[in-house]
Order: structure tokens, then sequence, then C-alpha cells
């Protein structure tokens, strides 16, 4: 069944196959909507998005105001994502709860539908919160197409991740290999080498991984990671529900989005033992059916908030948010001098003109300080009392944002993977462009506490991963907005 460099679209009907490729870039989805139609936002933040046809649109900042009142968290991007994934592990539909309104969710809602998957989005209801969540169907009744191509996947990495249902359900794959956010190297080795102990036949050809599952399907096993890797734990969970036997994953990533996946799984019908924990026992099943689920919120969209807040002063309530899953980042933003406080509804975060203490900060496999909110933390840090040493374990090419936070006159000296930031007393708006998803949204929360304009450039990045950011910052009292590009 590998369509080697076809993107097909058979959920979709003949009479539509001459219209789709225009449609697909005009950002339309055509697979059944069934119920439906609520796909379009105020903005489409996946316009252009695929095919390198990439969103120009700048986000202009005048800095100094404080935030004040209310940000709805969305439902975590790292969640979703996998979530949406593991619908094509059953032929029922698959419903997910709060998925967040996304660039990266709308692409790989097209790599899905090239799969065969028939996605159908709920409305919004009149009385419901309009910054809600979707709730997104997806039925994977039967899989059309085992290659998930260059076109599709090279935009981002996670689409990579379809490798284990697939070779699970279908005991066939052909991806291409990823590409995503330039962060380093980030290798797919562990996989690989994980698919492979389930008994998977893998070959490389033309930047594609070829991989086959023999003798009626993957077979369980004992997998064991040389380092913690959220993506490889996804991928191979998914694909051990489906394997004959036992799977014992060990140095498993205790991401909360990980065992927000393991708990779907579950109530799709697959067995696994040890969620949250760094082992895994997964059962496998000879199949798993529909189930319903909600994508949890967003931790990475928490921190970077209440870290604006931290930047530049005032009190907002951040709804939904958990301190439980981000207790690393509020530790460290309780000992640089913000009150932060879990309450029934979500984290308030307050800061009153008190100056930020320098805090060091190490970032490392959950439960440690989120590598995703290194960038947001440096820009923190350039307001500090003093100086921080800010080191990045995870990722060994992630100080991009340096560059463009020292356009705001930020004191960083990087030193391989240390970046010693010195508090500067002020901040000055700046033209800087992003280079990644979390690089960008630093250069955001510096902008709101520099003097004067910023403008920052290629937000595409951002809208990947950062739903209505400027509606969300203007209604606590920022003046920022979208200048179309
Ligand atoms: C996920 C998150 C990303 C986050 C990262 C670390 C999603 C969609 N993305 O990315 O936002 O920054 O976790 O928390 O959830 N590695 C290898 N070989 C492999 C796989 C990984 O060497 O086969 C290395 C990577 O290069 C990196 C480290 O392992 O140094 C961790 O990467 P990993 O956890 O896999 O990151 P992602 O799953 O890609």
């Amino acid at each position: 069944m590998f369509q080697k460099n076809r993107v097909s679209r058979n959920a979709i009907s003949s009479d539509n196959k001459q219209a789709w490729p225009a449609l697909l870039d005009a950002g339309v989805s055509l697979g059944y909507q069934r119920n439906i139609v609520q796909r379009q936002i105020s903005r489409d933040p996946a316009k252009g998005t695929p095919d390198g046809k990439q969103n120009m649109d700048r986000i202009r900042i005048v800095g100094g105001n404080e935030l004040n009142g209310e940000i709805t968290i969305s439902g975590a991007k790292n969640a979703a994502l996998p979530l949406m994934i593991s619908s094509l592990l059953t032929a029922e539909p698959l419903v997910l709860e709060n998925v967040p309104r996304l660039a990266d969710v709308k692409q790989l809602e097209r790599i899905l539908e090239n799969h065969g998957v028939d996605i159908a989005v709920n409305g919004r209801r009149p009385d419901e919160d309009d910054m809600g969540g979707q709730r997104i169907i997806f039925t994977a009744n039967k899989i059309v197409d085992t290659c998930a191509p260059y076109e599709l996947v090279s935009t981002m990495r996670a689409s990579f991740w379809v490798i284990g249902p697939l070779l699970a359900r279908e005991h066939e794959a052909r991806v291409s290999l990823p590409g995503g956010c330039a962060i380093g190297t980030r290798p797919v080795d562990f996989y690989l080498e994980g698919l492979k102990q389930l008994g998977a036949e893998i070959d490389i050809e033309d930047g594609y991984v070829v991989a086959k599952a023999p003798n009626g399907g993957l077979i369980g096993n004992r997998v064991t990671f040389p380092k913690v890797s959220v993506g490889a734990t996804h991928t191979v969970m998914m694909a051990a529900t489906l394997a004959k036997g036992t799977t014992i994953i060990e140095n498993a990533a205790q991401e909360p989005e990980v065992g927000n996946l393991a708990r779907c799984l579950v109530a799709m019908g697959a067995k696994i033992d040890g969620i949250d924990t760094s082992t895994l026992t997964i059962q496998g099943v000879t199949e798993l059916h529909g189930a319903t689920h909600e994508v949890l919120p967003d931790r990475i969209e928490t921190g970077t908030y209440a870290m604006a807040v931290a930047m530049t002063g005032g009190d907002v309530l951040l709804k939904g948010g958990n301190v439980k899953n981000l207790q690393a980042a509020v530790d460290v933003l309780k000992a640089t001098g913000v009150d932060i406080s879990q309450e029934k509804t979500g984290i308030r975060v307050r800061r009153n003109g008190n100056g930020l203490q320098p805090v060091d900060v190490e970032t490392n496999p959950f439960p440690g300080f989120p590598t995703d909110l290194q960038a947001q933390y440096m820009a923190l840090m350039t307001r500090s009392t003093g100086t921080a040493n800010i080191r990045e374990t995870i990722f060994e090419n992630r100080f991009m944002h340096v560059a463009e936070l020292a356009r705001f006159g930020a004191d960083i000296k990087v030193d391989g993977q240390l970046a010693t930031v010195t508090g500067v007393p002020e901040l000055r708006g700046a033209q800087v462009m992003a280079t990644d998803l979390r690089a960008s949204v630093s250069l955001v929360i510096a902008g709101l506490a520099a003097n004067g304009e910023t403008i920052v450039n290629r937000i595409y990045h951002l809208d990947r991963g950062f739903e209505r950011l400027e509606e969300k910052l203007s209604r606590c009292g920022a003046t920022i907005e979208r200048i179309s590009g």
C-alpha cells in the first residue's frame, strides 16, 4: 500500500479530486465532514504553512503595559498531536475534546486525511467560552495509504510518529524523515531501534523510513531508551498496544503529555501499566476501539504567560493552568520573586513592581525545568537584578534566540550549552525575527517589557504552537497586534 511521493486523498469523493490540491493550499479540509462545519477561525493560523508557503504576518508590540485579567489556557499542542495520531490505531471514532486551534493541528489533520482518516470538527455552541477548544472526531475506518510523504511531513517533526500506529495496524509504513523546528539535529534513532526491538524491519530509502512488520505483526519486547525521548516513547507505546505479547518500555518519558496519551489508549482498550512512571508495561491486544478523551491544558503555554506576567508585572489568572504539571518552573519563578498560587479554576500569577532575582536553571526531562520554557525564561532573566546561568541539556542548538534578544539590548554570553544572562536596566523595542516556536514567543515576552515599539517578523512558528496569542495578551492590556504579511 506504499504510495511513494504521492499525496493521496482517497477519503474525498471523486467529484472533488480535481479541486482538492488548490483547496488544500488554501487551508480547506475536505475529509467527510458530517455534523460540522466550524473549520474557520477568525484568522487561519495554518495559512500558507504547507509546502513552504509560509505566513509572513508580523506582530507589533508597544511595550510597557502591565498585564491584568484572565487568559484561557488552550489544549496542549504536544498532547493533541500524539492523541490525533493514535486515531490511526482503531477503525472506530476517536473523539478528542479541547483540541487547540493551531497550524500544527491543521497540518496533522492533512497528514491523517492522507492516510484515510475521516475528520469531523464540531462547531462552537453559543454558550461556549470563545477561547474554548475544539471537539474533533477522527475515524480511521480504513487506512488507505501507509505512506506519509515528504511534502506533508517535512514541516512538522511530530508527524513522523504515525510510523508507530501504521506499523502496528497495517504492518507497514513508509514515512519521510522529519523536519520541524531547527533546534538541533533531532535524530530518530531511538524510534527506529525501539520499533526494531518489536520485530520491525527498517530501511532508509530516498529520505524515507520504510518499515515492515513481517510474520503477521509486531511482537512485544523490552525497549530501553538510552536517553529520555518524548516522541520515541509516544511512538513505541502506540506501536506496542497492538503487538503480540508484552512490551516493557524502560527510561520512558514521564511528561504529562505521555500520560495523557497513555490514558487515551487505555480508554481505547489498550492495557498499559506504569502510566506517569519511567517504566511502561504494555500488554498487546488484537484491536482497539473508539473513545472520547480530553486534551490536557498546555503547560508550556501556561508557563509562557506566567513569564510574561512576571516580566511586565500585573495580576493574571491563567484559566485551566495546573501547577502540578509545571512545578519546576513554578519553583523557579517563585524564587525570582513572582507570586504564584493554584486557585480552583487556574493559576494566579502576580508581580508588583519588585525586582526580579536571578535564578540559575538547567533544562531536564519532566519533572525537570522544560526545555520548551528555556527561551522565555531567558527573556525574563534579561531584566533580573543580577546574573543567571541557563544550561540547556536537551537540545544542542537551542540558543538561537540569544542573538535576537541582544537586539533589545540584552546582555547574554553563550559558551556551549551554557548561557549567562546579566540583567539590564531596560530593554529597548527592536525589529526581531523568530527562529523557532518557543524562541518566537521569547521575543514577544521581551517586547512586552521593552520601551517603545517591537516588530516580530516571520511569526509562522508562533502560529504553530500558540493559539490567538495577540488576542489573549491584548485582552489583558498589552498593546499588541498582528500586521498581515
Ligand atoms: C518533544 C516536544 C518538544 C520538546 C521535546 C523535549 C512534541 C510535539 N514535541 O519533542 O516540544 O522540546 O519533546 O521535551 O511533543 N533524541 C535522539 N534520538 C531520537 C529521539 C530523540 O537522540 O531518536 C534526542 C533529541 O535529539 C533530544 C532528546 O533526545 O536531544 C529529547 O528529544 P525528544 O524528547 O525526542 O523530543 P521530541 O519528542 O522531538
